[in-house]
């Protein structure tokens, strides 16, 4: 297989004597879905921020394509391209829609055509292009995950990452939003999905990864953990 596009070893986090994430081991392949999942508390979103730079790393490295992000500051990571979606869809909900979008682009490593790339977001979000002049307090849940998405993708990233993007959603918005993220990692974008919504993310991931207390116990292509009998057994209730 390539070189992994980003490379993260040893990883550690504790909050106080708390050991959230106890030493893992994993790889980003570019053009690929990756999927990070377990149940709540595993340390999927302490992960996540590890890699964002946002909570302080016990020991382990971060690395893209060679680069050591491993001590850079969180803007310092996002604006090399390893962008997060918030938790939670934390849109800025007294902003218009297409706000929240422009200032996505603030961080960004080039300075291209911001036009064509907001064209781009409202052409896989044509909802948001309806309500571009309204207030992002306005939509719904679902709107506001696609904002979110939106937003990071604003950024122009190598690495879109997600945070249980899925979370509080009705089934059928969790269909929109994943079948939207197999078309931008069908375009060629890096994904990293952390998730709770176990076989959905499976069944859109290249490759996975399942955490238990701070630990990756499983490890292997979606499909293959899809069928795995301990995966069934603890994740997907057969
Ligand atoms: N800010 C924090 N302070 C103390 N403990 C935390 C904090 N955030 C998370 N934890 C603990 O770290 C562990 C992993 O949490 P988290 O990474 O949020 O898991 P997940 O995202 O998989 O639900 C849990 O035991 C949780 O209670
Ligand atoms: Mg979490």
């Amino acid at each position: 297989m390539s070189t992994p596009l980003l490379q993260v070893s040893g990883l550690r986090v504790s909050y106080g004597h708390i050991e959230a994430v106890k030493g893992i081991d994993l790889q980003l392949h570019e053009g690929q879905i990756t999927t990070l999942v377990g149940a709540n508390g595993a340390g999927k979103s302490t992960t996540l921020l590890a890699l964002s730079g946002l909570v302080k790393k016990a020991a382990g490295s971060v690395s893209l394509a060679g680069l050591d992000l491993s001590r850079m500051s969180p803007h310092k990571i996002v604006a090399h391209g390893v962008v997060q979606v918030a938790e939670g869809r934390a849109t800025l909900t007294t902003l218009t829609v297409q706000e929240n979008l422009e200032l996505g682009a603030y961080a960004r490593r080039d300075h291209g055509d911001r036009n064509a790339d907001l064209a781009h977001v409202y052409s896989l979000f044509p909802v948001l292009k309806d309500r571009a002049r309204g207030l992002a307090g306005n939509l719904s849940g679902g709107e506001q995950q696609m904002l979110a998405i939106g937003r990071a993708l604003m950024a122009k990233p190598l690495v879109l990452m997600l945070d249980e993007p899925s979370m509080g959603l009705a089934p059928i918005i969790v269909q929109d939003i994943f079948r939207i993220l197999r078309d931008i990692n069908q375009a060629g974008l890096t994904i990293f999905l952390v998730e709770q919504n176990v076989r959905q993310a499976l069944k859109i991931a290249d490759r996975a990864y399942v955490i238990e207390t701070g630990r990756i116990v499983l490890e292997g292509s979606g499909r293959e953990l899809l069928v795995n009998p301990k995966v069934q057994e603890a994740y997907l209730g057969s």
